[in-house]
Order: C-alpha cells, then structure tokens, then sequence
C-alpha cells in the first residue's frame, strides 16, 4: 500500500555545513550527500550516533535551516521555510507554563486565526484521546514528563498537520511511560494518518512505530542503512516478542553499533 503512495518528503543531494565559530577554514559537515524519499503517511524512523546530523536533517524539513547543497522537498515543492503543515515535538516540553493545558494546546490555532468553534471541540477530543480531558485546567508544573509530551503532541495534531517532525519525543520518559505513547502515537496516527519523521536512540522504540528505519553513519551523515517493518499498524506489546522484531531488533543494532564504535575511535 505504501509503495504505492506519493512522495510527501524527499532529500534530494542535501548537503548541509554550519560555519565554524572560530575560523571560516573548519566548517561543520553535518549531512552530505543525503537522498531520502518518505511516502505521504509513512512513519520513518532515524537511528544513529549523537551528532551524525539527525536534528539537522529534522530542521531541514521543518524549514528552520536550508540546505547548503542539495534540496528538501515537500509534495514536490522545495521547502523555504517552516509553515502549519509541519508539526514538530521535542524531547522537552516547550509549553508556556503561565498558560493551562488547554491554552497551550489552542494557543498555535488561535493565532493563526482558526474559529472557536472549529479549535474548541478540536482541542476537547485530542485532549479525550491522548487522555488529559481531567487536566485541561491545569498547568505544566503540575503534570508529568510524560502527561506534558501528550500535551504537545495534542498541540501538534490540533492543525491536523500533514507531516509530524519528532526529535527524540519520548528519550526522557521512563520504560513503561515511553511505551504508552509509543501505542498513544500509533492510535493517532490511525486517524489522523500524518507522514511522521521520528528521530531516536532506542533501536526497539524505532521498529515498534515505524514501516521504515534508517540507521545514518556518523558525521557527515548519510544513510547507511535501510529496513522496512512489515507488521500491521497499529501494534501492541506483543509485537515486541515476533520473531520479525526480534529479527529487526538484531541486525539494526548490530548497525548502530558498528556506527557508535566507529566514532569512538575518531574522537
Ligand atoms: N546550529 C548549529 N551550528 C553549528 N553546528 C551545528 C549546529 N547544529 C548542529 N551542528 C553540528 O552538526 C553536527 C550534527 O548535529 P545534529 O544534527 O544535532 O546531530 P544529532 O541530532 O544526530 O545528534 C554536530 O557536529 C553538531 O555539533
Ligand atoms: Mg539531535
């Protein structure tokens, strides 16, 4: 089914360098030579070693930097700039903690002019799915780690965005907590089908969402590695004990191993 869908998000060549702060000789190659196509409605997810360029190919599609080579597209178009059809998550809540759930949950639509009556029951079902209709009056420091990433993971899906940026969302939740919003993420995505790009550290987390993995070599990163999950969404603990898991779960850290170890021995 997904091999046949169109292209959402393609890397075509993209290169991207930061310029050093000291000297303009010592440029930073982050992402060289990176040809990635993700179809509309397919969870990706990017494995491999700290610093190989994750974030930055993240920031590439969200439009928060541009390519130095290369371009990033979005349905064919290049991406220019950030805009409301891309929603990202990040490891740490970044809620407003002067305003309640429910405010922090509404506040993106309401600026971008979205009626009362269209965000209102919007933000009560997400609120009801993602399980903090009881705490829509309550603040951030009152909720924890994970009840604040549901949060924001409401906030994203308010706008029905069609691709769903996520940098290591769950990586400072507990065992039983990261799981939860592994299924939680899996239920959402079933109705609101985003194209979603999900960057972690945890090999398990990686094959239990997603249809595609990919494990980047160290920098500058490129895709070293490439591995389909054929399980049917949405899936439950169980998934974690098939043999095609187990399989999975094998060969990829087997290859984020080779990748770790081999920056090891260049630092
Ligand atoms: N804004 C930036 N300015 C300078 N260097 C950066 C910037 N963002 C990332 N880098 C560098 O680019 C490389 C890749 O970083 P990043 O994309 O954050 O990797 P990852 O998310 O895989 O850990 C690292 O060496 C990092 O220090
Ligand atoms: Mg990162």
């Amino acid at each position: 089914m997904l091999s046949t869908a169109p292209t959402k998000i393609a890397f075509r060549g993209v290169a991207k360098s930061y310029p050093s702060k000291h000297s303009a000789q010592t440029a930073t190659l982050a992402l060289d030579r990176l040809d990635v196509e993700i179809k509309t409605a397919e969870i990706v997810s990017v494995l491999g070693p700290t610093g190989c360029g994750k974030s930055s190919a993240l920031n590439l599609i969200a439009g928060f930097e541009t390519p130095s080579t290369g371009n990033v597209f979005l349905d064919d178009q290049v991406v220019h700039g950030p805009g409301p059809d891309r929603a990202v998550v990040f490891q740490q809540a970044s809620l407003f903690p002067w305003l309640s759930v429910y405010d922090n949950v509404t506040l993106g639509v309401k600026c971008r002019g979205m009626s009362k009556a269209d965000y209102m029951p919007r933000a009560e079902h997400l609120l009801e799915e993602v399980g903090l209709s009881s705490f829509k009056h309550h603040y951030p420091y009152q909720l924890s780690g994970g009840m604040q990433q549901r949060v924001q993971i409401a906030r994203a899906l308010i706008s029905a965005p069609k691709v769903l940026l996520m940098d290591e969302p769950f990586g400072a939740l507990d065992y039983q907590t990261r799981i939860f919003m592994q299924e939680l993420l899996l239920t959402l995505w079933l109705e609101y089908k985003p194209t979603v790009f999900f960057i972690t550290h945890d090999v398990a987390e990686a094959i239990f969402i997603s249809d595609r993995v990919l494990v980047m070599s160290r920098r500058p990163g490129r895709v070293k590695l490439a591995v389909d999950v054929h399980a049917q969404k949405p899936r439950t603990a169980d998934f974690l004990s098939a043999p095609e898991f187990i399989e999975l779960q094998r060969e990829l850290l087997h290859a984020v191993q080779q990748e770790v170890q081999t920056a090891d021995a260049i630092h």
